[in-house]
């Protein structure tokens, strides 16, 4: 049966999202917007590419959640974008507004969703829309680390001068400045980047990647990245719609796993049609679970803040 797919936002994450779920296949989209025109008119432009790009997908756009109904993914990137200057933490109360309605509004009309939250900051985010929609907690997932490993993978794969999709990173906890790429777990086809990048370059990769969002927003100064997170979105997405069993870093709740319990995290998750299928818990080094921490104290602080 075809998938439905709906965006809730349709700035650059939302359309950039809304292209990657129809070139890759994922079903019928809902582009959604409260800005009258803006969702259509990307919707239309979007639904016109199907002969050149060989899809036969429905693509609308609207401003009525009406139009969401029966979706099986709820992607949530609506809300104010960071600029320059501005932490992720700045957009918290602005935003915990908007993902309130949009949560309230999306589950009201397709109650048996997977929700995938992408708006900043996501962690709390994440939280606010667990709250409001009352889903399981493997129905509800924040977007990062797809997104955070992927910088990390790319940098990684630069200095050593190989293709990206051969080196195996993932980068965990917060989507914030304390997340956490993990050099321990690195590799490329296998072999592990410490046998071949020196201690300093990968220290310089690692704080690169955790100011990977920033050193975007800083060249743009009116936005922040679009094109990797809403790719990173779909990827999310397509595991669950084709319940492939992709093992990605998401924000997953979590209940005790690496000593953690009541909160949303990036850690490693298997993604099927169920949304989360399994948080794959592994033992950490201490220091790597002094690092996590700190990513649980920031996301708790971000959590009061949304006053749920
Ligand atoms: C970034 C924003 C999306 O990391 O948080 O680019």
């Amino acid at each position: 049966m075809r998938k439905k797919i709906t965006i809730i936002g349709a700035g650059n994450v939302g359309a950039t999202a809304a292209h990657w779920a129809v070139v890759r296949g994922l079903g019928d989209v809902v582009l959604l917007d409260v800005v009258e025109g803006v969702p259509q008119g990307k919707a239309l432009d979007l639904w016109q590419s199907g002969p050149v790009e060989n899809f036969a997908w429905g693509v609308k756009g609207s401003n009525d959640y009406a139009d969401t109904a029966g979706s099986d993914i709820v992607i949530i990137t609506a809300g104010l974008a960071r600029k320059p200057g501005m932490s992720r933490d700045d957009l918290l109360a602005k935003n915990v507004a908007i993902v309130k309605t949009c949560t309230a509004e999306a589950v009201k009309y397709s109650p048996d969703c997977v929700l995938i939250v992408v708006t900043n900051p996501i962690d709390a985010m994440v939280y606010t829309a667990f709250k409001v929609s009352g889903f399981p907690p493997n129905r509800v997932i924040g977007m990062a680390g797809v997104l955070d490993s992927a910088r990390y993978r790319t940098f990684l794969a630069d200095a050593l001068g190989v293709a990206p999709s051969d080196v195996n990173a993932m980068v965990m906890g917060i989507h914030g400045d304390n997340m956490l790429p993990l050099p321990r777990l690195a590799n490329v086809a296998g072999v592990p980047i410490s046998d071949l990048l020196s201690e300093e370059k990968i220290n310089e990769i690692v704080k690169r990647t955790q100011m990977g969002g920033i050193e975007i927003v800083n060249h743009l100064k009116t936005g922040s990245a679009f094109y990797t997170p809403g790719l990173s979105a779909i990827e999310m997405a397509e595991a669950i719609v084709k319940d492939s069993k992709r093992v990605l870093p998401c924000a997953a709740y979590l209940e005790g796993e690496f000593g953690i319990s009541g909160c949303f995290l990036g850690v490693p998750v298997v993604l099927g049609e169920k949304g989360v299928e399994r948080i794959i818990e592994f033992e950490l080094t201490s220091e790597e679970k002094a690092a996590l921490n700190e990513s649980v104290a920031a996301v708790q602080n971000q959590m009061a803040d949304t006053g749920l």
